[in-house]
């Protein structure tokens, strides 16, 4: 029975101290026994949020990190800086990192092969666009994202990863997946994990659904038999957050 995962992407919001404000409103309304609860918040703010989340359930993830050791690449953050303010997870390849960052698959792999290189898991996030799903390719297009992303990753590191859905037509525009859309997909990709690696690997993975998650729409996406949780934007910065992890 895989334990859900439910983080939320603060993607370019709050400062440090408006960080620790809303840690403080969020501690009580996400106290959960049931789900793992990450908080992925700018790397600026993550040492005051790994300070804030002491003594409570929520761990912290980064939201990016470069695949280098270390070296002269200028206003980059790597694996090891993470781990050593006491961060747990990271996002990788999100769709706005991928649009705008020009990250590529290969770029996905390397950073995931050096997260688990450091003991970070990584969220690995995938989704296609509006015009590839309306093309009937969506499928196609996500086996081959997630194929490259854990090339040459371990079974073992592999069963501890978190793999992000995420469609990018419905980030941050409301339209939330159908969840008949949202499991087809989830379970095509554990299907692919399972071809890939085996099927005790499939069935270990984690994965989530991203994409205008709302606390309505929570609860009938986490009960579908391939979504392990959600990976949630807009509402991660509100007390909704709290109604999100408790969508039982
Ligand atoms: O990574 C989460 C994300 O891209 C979804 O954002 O605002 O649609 O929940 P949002």
């Amino acid at each position: 029975m895989r334990r859900k995962i439910i983080a939320g992407n603060w993607k370019m919001n709050k400062t440090p101290s408006e960080t620790v404000t809303l840690i403080n409103e969020l501690k009580p309304l996400v106290e959960s026994n049931d789900v793992d609860v990450v908080f992925c918040v700018p790397a600026i703010s993550l040492t005051t949020a790994v300070e804030a989340v002491k003594g409570t359930n929520i761990q912290i993830g980064a939201e990016n990190m470069h695949y280098e050791e270390n070296g002269a690449y200028t206003g980059e953050i790597a694996a090891n800086m993470l781990t050593d303010v006491g961060v747990n997870f990271v996002i990788i390849g999100h769709s706005e990192r991928r649009e705008y960052f020009a990250e590529t698959d290969e770029t996905v792999n390397k950073k995931v092969l050096k997260a688990f290189e450091h003991g970070l898991t990584p969220i690995v996030c995938c989704g296609e666009t509006l015009t590839q799903r309306e093309q009937g390719v969506t499928i196609d297009f996500i086996r081959q994202q997630i194929k490259i992303a854990f090339l040459n990753v371990s079974a073992e590191d592999a069963q501890k990863a978190v793999i992000a859905y995420e469609p990018i037509w419905a980030i941050g525009t409301g339209k939330v997946a159908t969840t008949e859309q949202a499991q087809e997909v989830c379970k095509a990709i554990r299907e692919c994990i399972a071809e890939v690696y085996d099927q005790a690997t499939a069935e270990a993975i984690r994965i989530q659904y991203g994409g205008s998650v709302s606390a309505s729409s929570a609860p009938e996406l986490f009960a579908q038999p391939d979504i392990d949780g959600g990976l949630v934007g807009g509402a991660s910065l509100k007390p909704d957050f709290g109604k999100i992890v408790n969508y039982k």
